[in-house]
């Protein structure tokens, strides 16, 4: 199985590396902080999996179409493309100076990154008449949440992206997912001051998303407490969402 992993030195992305490296098994795995994705690299070598890693910012459209060619040469075609890299960061970063940058970035990473990823894979998979794009959104992408509307935002926009292209690209064998966790133990969760119900360690969550990317599952929205809850959300009134602070 060949698999490209963005946001792979650290978080989910680390852990679905490790996970699914395995004798046979050639990961591509980017992130921009090159000594933690050597050692990402060298946790999935010592499983028996080969391993080409990426230091490159998915804002960087070029920098990410030269990832997809040389993963593509090197590794004969793809199976698995995980566009999982993203930020979070609440909109007062922006509100308070009156700065637009820190939610234009936002957006880059989480939107645009995801097209920068997935979009240069999409010819060889239409080749091979089989794939299959996964972009990691978010429960959060389900009803604006105070505070954190740009992330809300983003990750609305990836569910909607994945929804769509995989009604075109169906015809092709190329199967799209999107993934939207609950809260999950990583470095982005580790800012968060505020509770973080159903919480789920990494490993756990990984196995659950293998687990249903494995059933190809055009959309997988867990732990299931959340993904009832978020439903319930979508209809709940806004002085209720409001106090969600
Ligand atoms: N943890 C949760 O509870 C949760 C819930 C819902 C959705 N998610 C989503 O899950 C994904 C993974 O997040 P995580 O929770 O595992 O957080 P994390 O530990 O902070 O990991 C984020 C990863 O994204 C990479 N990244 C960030 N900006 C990048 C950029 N501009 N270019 C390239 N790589 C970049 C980081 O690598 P470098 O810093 O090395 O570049 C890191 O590997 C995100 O899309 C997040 O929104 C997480």
């Amino acid at each position: 199985m060949r698999i490209v992993i963005t946001g792979a030195t650290s978080g989910i992305g680390r852990e679905l590396a490790v996970q699914y490296a395995a004798a046979g098994v050639v990961l591509g795995l980017t992130g921009r902080r090159q000594d933690r994705l050597d050692e990402a690299a060298a946790a999935c070598r010592a499983r028996g999996a080969v391993v080409h890693t990426y230091a490159v910012d998915v804002v960087d459209r070029p920098a990410m179409a030269s990832m997809a060619r040389d993963f593509l040469a090197a590794a004969g075609g793809v199976d698995l493309v995980i566009a999982n890299a993203g930020v979070g960061g609440p909109d007062k970063r922006s509100l308070d100076p009156g700065d637009a940058d820190p939610m234009a970035r936002l957006f880059e990473t989480n939107v645009v990154g995801v097209v920068n990823t997935l979009v240069p894979f999409v010819p060889a998979m239409k080749a091979q008449r089989a794939g299959h794009l996964v972009a990691v959104a978010s429960i959060a992408g389900f009803r604006a949440l105070p505070g954190h509307a740009a992330y809300c935002a983003s990750k609305s926009a990836v569910r909607m992206l994945m929804d769509g292209l995989g009604m075109d690209l169906r015809r092709h064998g190329i199967v799209c997912t999107s993934v939207n966790p609950g809260f999950v133990e990583s470095e982005l969760t580790a800012k968060n001051d505020f509770s973080m119900p159903f919480f789920l360690t990494t490993e756990v969550a990984c196995r659950k998303i293998r687990r249903a990317l494995a059933r190809k599952r055009r959309a997988y929205t867990f732990p299931w407490q959340m993904a009832l809850l978020c439903r319930l959300l979508v209809f709940a009134p806004e002085f209720i969402v409001r106090r969600l602070r």
